[in-house]
């Protein structure tokens, strides 16, 4: 049912945990399943995102897209960290069920998130960057559940 690369990122997943001197702090759920995601970006003054942590207490699918995403993100520009879309973080881990994509919807919030947030801290504006919801259910299709 998961990829071998799902299975590896729920198994040991890649930066979890919190950044004590992160300046960009995001936190999205779904009310729906009960999921929680959190990133934590540290970002230099050239806009390079040096340093990236999660924390989610959710499903294997959002612990695994949480880690390929921050892997995706981690030495990445803002710019190209809002490329990080659910459907690049599902390629790079070779696809999800389809009952399981709401789940990488969570994790292109959460970058979103905590861009918001570096934003918001540093009073700038990043370009094609919309303000995140909080509650992911409010932007998943019915019937991914
Ligand atoms: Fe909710 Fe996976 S079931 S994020």
């Amino acid at each position: 049912m998961y990829s071998e690369k799902v299975m590896d990122h729920f198994n040991n997943p890649r930066n979890v945990g919190e950044l004590e001197n992160a300046n960009g702090v995001g936190t999205v759920g779904n009310a729906k399943c009960g999921d929680i995601m959190r990133m934590y970006f540290d970002i230099d003054e050239d806009g390079i995102i040096r340093d990236v942590k999660f924390k989610t207490f959710g499903c294997g699918a959002a612990v695994a897209t949480s880690s390929m995403a921050t892997e995706l993100v981690k030495g990445k520009t803002i710019q190209e960290a809002l490329e990080v879309t659910n459907k690049a973080v599902m390629e790079a881990l070779d696809g999800l069920p389809p009952v399981k994509v709401h789940c990488s919807l969570l994790a292109e919030e959460a970058i979103h998130a905590a861009l918001w947030d570096y934003a918001q801290r540093n009073n700038v504006v990043i370009e094609g960057l919309q303000k995140p919801v909080s509650d992911i259910a409010e932007k998943a299709p019915e019937e991914d559940y």
